[in-house]
């Protein structure tokens, strides 16, 4: 699971749009006193918008840190990037972070590599430093789904359940927290997102699969599709 590749998650969707970056750096700031001095790593930060907008905004003497192990062509510039896995990571790490912030990425990786991960994340904040991790809501989630893709996303929301139960056991004095984002979108351009399997739980399904699911939301869903992305916040 730790290689799993994803390519069009944040690549022109509502997850990379201005207005969805502005609302998420706002509950960031609003959770945490950042300022110009600060240290950000971001784990697993796709095309690096979040840290980009977090850099304008705080006008970082430092650029901020994203890491993943995809490269992509049109990641932002106001991000110092390296390509490497999570789990190595800390070993050639030699700053102090503020903040590491962890978003929808944790689920893809294997309980013993979040521990650890963990564990080195805590090691390598500064005093005042927190771990945001963010993941998938997995009680009221309305992402748009074809049969399949519901079974699969209810597989992996019952594993991201022994996840978040994990990391709660492991650090009891964490904060529980909530974001959501109101999503309007047409439903061709959200075809396009399920065409380009922008979600991990995609994957591994067939160009059948696939294209069986494309019929099923086109005739389930109206020319327009609204639902709340919903995660869940947790602070170490
Ligand atoms: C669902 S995307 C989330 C991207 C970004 N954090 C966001 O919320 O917009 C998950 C990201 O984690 C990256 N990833 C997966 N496994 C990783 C690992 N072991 N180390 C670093 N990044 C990883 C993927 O390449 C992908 O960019």
């Amino acid at each position: 699971m730790a290689s799993t590749v994803i390519k069009n998650w944040d690549n022109r969707t509502w997850l990379s749009s201005q207005n969805y970056i502005e609302k998420f750096n706002k509950f960031l700031l609003k959770n945490i006193k950042l300022n110009s001095n600060s240290k950000i790593l971001d784990i697993g930060c796709g095309r690096g918008k979040i840290l980009g907008n977090l850099n304008s905004k705080l006008k970082l003497k430092k650029k901020p840190t994203g890491i993943d192990i995809v490269d992509h062509k049109d990641k932002d510039k106001r991000i110092f990037f390296k390509k490497i896995n999570a789990s190595k990571f800390f070993s050639i790490n030699k700053e102090k972070f503020d903040l590491i912030l962890i978003k929808q990425t944790i689920h893809l990786l294997n309980f013993k590599e979040i521990k650890r991960l963990l564990k080195l994340s805590k090691k390598n904040l500064s005093p005042k430093g927190r771990i945001f991790i963010f993941t998938l809501d997995i009680n009221n989630n309305q992402i748009p789904t074809f049969k399949l893709m519901k079974l699969k996303l209810m597989i992996s929301l019952r594993r991201d359940k022994k996840i978040i139960n994990m990391i709660k056991k492991l650090y009891p004095q964490r904060i529980k927290k909530k974001f959501f984002f109101k999503v309007k979108i047409v439903k061709t351009k959200y075809l396009n997102m399920i065409k380009n399997k922008y979600m991990s739980i995609l994957l591994g399904l067939s160009n059948r699969e696939i294209s069986k699911g494309l019929i099923e939301i086109d005739l389930k869903y109206k020319k327009n599709i609204n639902f709340d992305d919903k995660l869940i916040c947790m602070i170490l």
